[in-house]
């Protein structure tokens, strides 16, 4: 795989026992074994269920188009349109959205309400000069205001790129300059566990780092704490949309193979890796998973405690939910805030039938004990959702049993920014789950499992997963010539094949267990990192001349581990310091590594390429084996005394 290093796939003792879903869920399932059927028996052409979830202005009359590798292509719609005007026949006065702020603040937005604000802020993004296929970056909290202007974008067919608020200036100015984006919605700051962060800098930092003019809309969030002054080009938000209030713009029509929005995230190139999804066919991929999947219905509150900032959000919060015109409660900050009854006090007080969330979450959840939840009503819950790393059995338990009282389905959905929405989980009225394995491919999606030469594995041998069949969700850059994803050397013998950079088993009955990244590319807490892109930042280092990045294991609640080489003499404190502050300018606080290692050199194959695979190891207590073969055994004992001895 990339980088050429080989990466042992050990499987372990595989998870085996099997849980039926309860009886009282599967009777009021959303979908049933004989809908599904139809993907056995019509091939591609089954997909046409969730392309009609959808409103279109122009139908489409093909599914998918193979040649073109485009999903629906003929037909045309609005994402917005689909997420508010049509239902505001039948369900105007229901609440869309529900926020609870950090600050223990609560707001309400029914559909009309919401549909109010995303036509004001429309026509204010149209006059401040956005056009269709304009890139507006978006970059605040979990607040109502990001999925306004989101929506609001998606009416003009401007295409929006949301960067996470937790990223630094220099990170959003290297993604605007990527994308060429000219417009700027950004928050005033944000509040992490209670405490005010200011974003003040970052239109100015911005400004400074790019070639092109930018248009900045500034949201207010931290009231009156911070004072934001507006430059010529800036202007207010509560100003833009009380200057356009009561003003309507009609939805425009896009193409399916539009693009939507894009999203960067981690690739193994050392660079933000861009991601675009499209109108039609992400669309009808996020509202079929919200639907088959999560069991989402109009009538459902439900509540993903992920950030809109990554991939996530933007398909189970914003976009699928909306969708199907659920009732969203959007939580501001992380999953595990204190106090800690927090998250289920909210379960209670909203009677959420639904709930999306984290191994991380569900991991901090089990340390803190049942007596936390134990203290709310949780009997509203219907179905729970994990997403964004392997859950081990043990975790899986206490969700199905401290969470759902063994009551509610529990699906571990694995899936990628890259897919979209949703691959590889069990639907949940139907198949039976296994604690500690996500669960077959989605009816619709082969997937498999290859050694490094690209073929099929034996099942129960761990390997390569490869997807072998498009989605609806599929991104663009996966349409037309660009079929894979990255350059790989392990290309499967089938004719359309990607590659997910993670490894993982499969069993005869395609159940997949999932085994975590095989790339240059980490996994730490549920989020993304590319360790080419820390590494690269960490060289950049005065006094450090080679770094290599590697994660802990998570169960431990370990994260991202540095090791560094020093020049000679260098103040060991000064290059830690200037090491995380480098990465808190470079990407930002988030990804400031757990433990940084100094060590005077690095371990090395003969060939001179650093071992990672063994500072992995290192770091996550594993067994070392006979390392005699690398050009400074020597080395070994002492990086692990430097990473184990506290
Ligand atoms: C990991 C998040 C195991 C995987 C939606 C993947 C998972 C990466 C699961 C994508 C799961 C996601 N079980 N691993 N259920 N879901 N992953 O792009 O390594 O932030 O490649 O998308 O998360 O992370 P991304």
């Amino acid at each position: 795989m990339a980088g050429g290093e080989e990466f042992e796939l050990e499987t372990g003792e595989l998870p085996a026992e099997r849980i039926a879903p309860p009886q009282s869920f599967m009777e009021q399932a959303n979908v049933t074994p004989a809908q599904l059927q139809r993907f056995t028996e019509e091939g591609v052409d089954a997909w046409e269920m969730a392309g009609d979830l959808l409103t279109w202005d122009e139908p489409y009359r093909t599914v998918f188009d193979e040649d073109a590798g485009d999903w629906f292509p003929d037909g045309q719609l609005n994402a917005a349109a689909n997420c508010l005007d049509r239902h505001l026949a039948d369900r105007k006065n229901q609440r869309a959205l529900v926020w609870e702020g950090q600050l223990g603040e609560t707001r309400t937005e029914t559909y009309l309400e919401l549909s109010r604000k995303v036509n004001a802020f429309a026509a204010g993004l149209r006059d401040l000069g956005v056009e269709a296929g304009d890139v507006v970056t978006l970059h605040m909290p979990v607040i109502p205001e990001l999925v306004v202007a989101m929506l609001a974008c998606a009416r003009i067919g401007a295409v929006h790129a949301v960067v996470f608020a937790g990223f630094s200036a220099e990170a959003l100015a290297t993604r605007m300059a990527e994308s060429e984006s000219a417009y700027l919605v950004v928050s005033d700051g944000y509040y992490r566990r209670g405490d005010a962060v200011s974003l003040t800098n970052r239109a100015e930092t911005v400004r400074a780092g790019l070639d092109q003019e930018v248009t900045t809309v500034v949201v207010d969030r931290l009231d009156d704490r911070h004072q934001y002054s507006l430059g010529d080009r800036d202007h207010r938000y509560e100003e833009l949309l009380a200057a356009h209030s009561g003003e309507t713009v009609d939805p425009v029509t896009r193409a399916a193979t539009d693009e939507l929005f894009l999203i960067y995230t981690s690739g193994t190139t050392g660079k933000p890796k861009r991601v675009t999804h499209t109108t039609g066919g992400y669309l009808a991929h996020t509202a079929w998973t919200s639907h088959a999947v999560l069991d989402i219905e109009p009538s459902d509150t439900y509540l993903c405690t992920a950030d809109i900032g990554w991939i996530t959000g933007h398909s189970y919060i914003v976009y699928g939910p909306l969708a199907l015109g659920a009732t969203v409660l959007l939580r501001e900050g992380e999953a595990d805030q204190t106090p800690k009854t927090k998250l289920w006090e909210l379960v209670e007080k909203h009677a959420v039938d639904i709930l999306y969330t984290s191994p991380t979450a569900i991991r901090t959840f089990m340390k803190w004990g049942e007596e936390y939840p134990a203290e709310s009503d949780l009997s509203s819950l219907r179905l729970l959702g994990t997403v964004g790393e392997p859950i081990n059995p043990e975790v899986w338990r206490w969700l199905y049993e401290q969470i759902g009282n063994e009551e509610c389905p529990v699906v571990d959905t694995w899936w990628q920014t890259e897919t979209g929405g949703h691959l590889i989980t069990t639907i949940p009225g139907v198949d039976e789950m296994q604690p500690g394995t996500a669960g077959p491919p989605l009816p619709g999606v082969e997937a498999t499992v290859v050694d490094e030469t690209g073929t099929d594995v034996d099942p129960n041998t761990g390997g390569y997963l490869a997807i072998e069949t498009p989605w609806p969700g599929m991104p663009r850059e996966l349409s037309t010539e660009t079929r894979w994803a990255e350059t790989s050397d392990v290309l499967p013998d089938s004719e359309w094949a990607y590659m997910t950079g993670d490894g993982a088993v499969m069993v005869e009955d395609e159940y997949v267990t999932i085994l975590g990244r095989v790339d240059d590319v980490i996994n730490v807490g549920g989020r993304r990192y590319g360790t080419l892109e820390l590494e690269s930042i960490i060289i950049g280092v005065e006094d450090v001349a080679e770094a290599a990045v590697v994660s802990g294991h998570e169960d431990h609640g370990q994260g991202i581990y540095a090791y560094a080489n020093p020049a000679a003499g260098a103040d060991e404190t000064a290059v830690r310091a200037a090491i995380n502050r480098a990465i808190e300018q470079q990407i930002g606080s988030f990804a400031r590594p757990d433990r940084i290692v100094l060590t005077p050199e690095l371990p090395k194959t003969s060939s001179g390429k650093i071992m990672r695979r063994l500072l992995t190891d290192i770091a996550r207590g594993n067994d070392l084996g006979d390392t005699s073969a690398l050009r400074n055994p020597e080395v070994v004992g002492e990086i692990d005394s430097a990473t184990n001895s506290d």
